[in-house]
């Protein structure tokens, strides 16, 4: 795209964008100072869709008029209401719907598939994991190794970025499959690395894996409704992912899970049951045996948060009309927008680590020049009321999201970055 600076050039690309309709359905955060909101952090929590308030509600009403009842009556029973998510799941990690589920937060789903598909023999051990890791995936795995009576040091591999370009290069990772390949039992990686924001290619990383024998597991928490993912298609043993980033599902919304059909079918032995992943047909006989529901419904342990999931079918209802193929291509033009923008007016005082050719939608800034001090810039823009992410030590993380997210937002906050460099010099 060759861009200019200007707000009509900005104004012109949300004229011509065919799903400019959609930011009319999220709510905006409050005027500041009355200063009207940049809201550019989708990336940490989504912004909420105006029908939320409405499915939420519908819960209230069924609970105060139903009671118990609830479980089984009115327009969407409880009993069957996490299947409300199935399907749009499905479609946004590529998978089959027996293949997904929507329970639970991410980190608790972490340890569930962990504890399945973590079988340490005496032979392979070890866990590879990347060296920047989310500290909760890190923690998730490091206590998963503990448990097993097995000493963390000796048994977490990790990946790390090459200094010279801040990436993950698959070719490190071969290298160090090929190495420690035969000993390692599990692979945990992301989809879209949180700090960097980079893309990786879970396919290229699940062939890899499978070569030398590993399961994988993949984080999406920063990759679901941001990119299309293919799941299935890629062989990943497992992957989980949390619902109120890309999701708009809400804060600590519950998140998802996805299991290969291949173990479904199969099932595995150390999988951690629960009353609720009996067969419907069984559960309430209380009886002692566990008779599986069909696919991922087995690995459900309690009854729903329906109130906590109510805001999540709200956001995939909007998934399903918008379509993340479409969703992805104008996400490429706002992002792409952004980095040019941002390339022409602050070159020299800030660059970004994100990889042009491998990303989703955020951009990661850092500041570039040693008279401007990244945190405060980051603070001064709060006061102009843009909201974007820190993250330690020193990188701003800027996510224009296609589904709420105007060009003229990014205009917006190209503007307010100028201005608050200025206060600063
Ligand atoms: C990559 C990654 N892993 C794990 C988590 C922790 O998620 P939760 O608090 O839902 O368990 C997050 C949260 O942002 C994350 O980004």
């Amino acid at each position: 795209m060759s861009i200019d600076g200007s707000r009509e050039f900005a104004d012109k690309l949300d004229h011509a964008d065919p799903l400019k309709t959609f930011r009319q359905q999220f709510n905006q955060p409050e005027t500041y100072d009355s200063i009207d909101p940049v809201y550019l952090c989708g990336n940490s929590l989504g912004l909420q869709p105006k029908n939320a308030i409405n499915y939420v509600n519908e819960v209230l009403d069924a609970w105060q008029k139903y009671a118990v009842r609830g479980h089984f009556h009115g327009e969407r029973p409880w009993t069957a209401y996490h299947r409300l998510a199935t399907e749009s799941l499905a479609e946004l990690t590529g998978s089959q719907p027996a293949e997904v589920i929507a329970m639970n937060t991410l980190t608790v789903n972490l340890h569930l598939l962990l504890s399945a598909f973590y079988r340490p023999s005496n032979d392979r051990q070890k866990i590879l994991i990347e060296s920047t890791a989310f500290p909760s995936d890190r923690f998730a795995v490091a206590s998963q190794i503990r448990s097993r009576g097995l000493v963390v040091d000796d048994n977490l591999l990790e990946w790390a970025p090459r200094p010279s370009t801040q990436r993950l290069h698959l070719e490190d990772l071969q290298q160090l499959l090929e190495q420690h390949g035969s000993h390692i039992s599990l692979i945990l990686l992301p989809g879209v690395q949180y700090y960097s924001g980079e893309l990786l290619d879970i396919s290229e990383i699940c062939r890899l894996g499978k070569k030398h024998g590993c399961i994988v597991g993949i984080d999406l928490a920063h990759s679901i409704g941001n990119v299309p993912i293919k799941l299935h298609d890629s062989g990943a043993d497992f992957a989980a992912w949390c619902s109120y980033k890309y999701l708009n599902g809400g804060p600590g919304a519950v998140g998802g899970a996805f299991v290969h059909e291949r173990h479904l079918i199969t099932r595995t032995q150390s999988q951690l049951l629960g009353w609720w992943g009996n067969d419907e047909s069984s559960r309430f006989r209380m009886g002692r045996e566990f008779s599986p529901a069909p696919g991922m419904e087995a690995w459900q342990l309690s009854n729903p948060p329906i109130l906590a999931l109510a805001p999540v079918i709200a956001s995939l209802e909007i998934f399903k009309q918008a379509g993340i193929v479409q969703l992805r291509e104008k996400s490429k033009m706002l992002t792409n927008y952004l980095e040019e923008l941002l390339a022409a007016k602050f070159d020299d005082r800030l660059r970004s680590i994100t990889p042009r050719t491998a990303r989703g939608c955020q951009l990661s800034l850092m500041v570039a020049n040693p008279d401007i001090d990244g945190k405060q810039l980051f603070e001064r823009l709060g006061d102009m009321n843009v909201i974007i992410d820190w993250r330690e030590p020193d990188v701003m993380r800027v996510a224009p999201v296609p589904l709420y997210n105007s060009f003229a937002d990014v205009h917006q906050f190209a503007e307010r970055l100028a201005l608050a460099i200025e206060k600063q010099r």
